[in-house]
């Protein structure tokens, strides 16, 4: 059912953690009621680190670790950019019932940043 990089990530997902933060995103999702939340560490507009924590599905945890590592070293406004699909194509696919697993960690991502620029005006 799922391809090697997507078990790659849920068996050994990368930056599983949390961040002592107010750039936090916490995202549950409306088809299944698991849950993803996503930490960030900016500095200069740019996040330095980033750690999530998922309850839910192989996929979901996969799409989270995915998004960490697209979204490190990059600046809000990218960050910003990062797309549901973007994780899927980067995962190599995911099953199509399995799709919406993918948008928890890109919503997750954006609701964390949003935050963060709203205590941040100045770097918004
Ligand atoms: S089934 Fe809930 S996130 Fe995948």
């Amino acid at each position: 059912m799922y391809n090697e990089t997507v078990i790659d990530h849920f068996n050994n997902p990368r930056n599983v953690g949390e961040l002592n933060t107010t750039a936090k995103g916490e995202v549950s999702s409306p088809v299944c009621g698991d849950t993803t939340l996503i930490y960030l560490d900016v500095q200069d507009g740019v996040i330095k680190d980033i750690k999530f924590k998922t309850y839910g599905c192989a996929a979901a945890i996969a799409s989270s670790s995915m998004l960490t590592t697209m979204a490190i070293g990059k600046t809000l406004a990218e960050a910003k950019a990062i797309t549901n699909d973007d994780v899927v194509k980067s995962l190599g696919g995911l099953p199509e019932a399995k799709i919406h697993c993918s948008v928890l960690a890109a919503d997750a991502l954006r609701k964390a940043i949003e935050n963060y620029e709203k205590e941040h005006p100045e770097n918004a």
